[in-house]
């Protein structure tokens, strides 16, 4: 059977794999456009994520949408969830076992939406893609694997407690469609030998695109 967006927050919504269970008011599977070129992943929800069983609605939620709206996208271009279905307690930390147990419902999130970028909201979803790295050291820097760009950013609650991270987190979003534009030329040449090979070309006022290949 195929798996579907729909089946996934269906099960998201009763499972009990992890104690983030007991506390919820609702959870939050993700929201968004199921065909979207480009999936969000944060943290976990928060107070207002859990009243109302969707991703980033609060504070970070309304940042978030200033950032897209950076790059001419709303929150229905585009699918956000999190690592974590379920509000930590007094949005603590995920736990790793939480996060593990989570996976699987991401892992298929993933599958089905098949997007060309994937860009990751913090250090917990950075570290999916980007083990042992630091945030402050890597936020920006997109990498191409497989046919997909990967971008790790700050979180947005990172960025409204610490404002001078402000314009690095609008030219890391701002490096968002550059990463898009790279993927969907690297998919081109995959299917066409006889493709040119692209390159990219940057405006002058662009942000750096800072892309690595590894
Ligand atoms: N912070 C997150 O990481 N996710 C949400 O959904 C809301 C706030």
């Amino acid at each position: 059977m195929t798996d579907t967006l729909e089946q996934i927050a269906a099960e998201v919504r009763v499972c009990t794999a992890c104690d983030l269970h007991l506390n919820r008011i609702q959870a939050v599977p993700g929201a968004g456009n199921p065909n979207a070129d480009i999936l969000f992943i944060g943290e976990g929800p928060g107070f207002n994520e859990d009243k109302q069983g969707l991703p980033f609605v609060g504070r970070s939620g309304q940042y978030l949408e200033k950032l897209l709206a950076l790059i001419d996208l709303t929150r229905a271009d585009v699918f956000i969830t999190n690592v974590v279905k379920n509000r930590p307690p007094d949005n603590r930390d995920p736990l790793p076992a939480e996060i593990a147990a989570c996976a699987v419902y991401l892992d298929r999130q993933i599958a089905v939406i098949d997007p060309l970028v994937i860009v990751t909201l913090g250090r917990f979803s950075m570290a999916r893609y980007f083990p042992n790295s630091k945030i402050t050291q890597i936020h920006g820097k997109a990498k191409i694997e497989n046919g997909r760009g990967y971008i790790p950013l700050f979180h947005p609650a990172a960025v409204l407690r610490n404002p001078t991270l402000e314009p690095q987190m609008q030219a890391d979003v701002r490096s968002i469609p550059l990463v898009l534009e790279q993927v969907r030329a690297a998919r081109t040449g995959e299917n066409n030998p006889n493709a040119p090979t692209t390159t990219t070309q940057q405006d002058d006022d662009a942000p750096p695109i800072q892309l690595t290949l590894f």
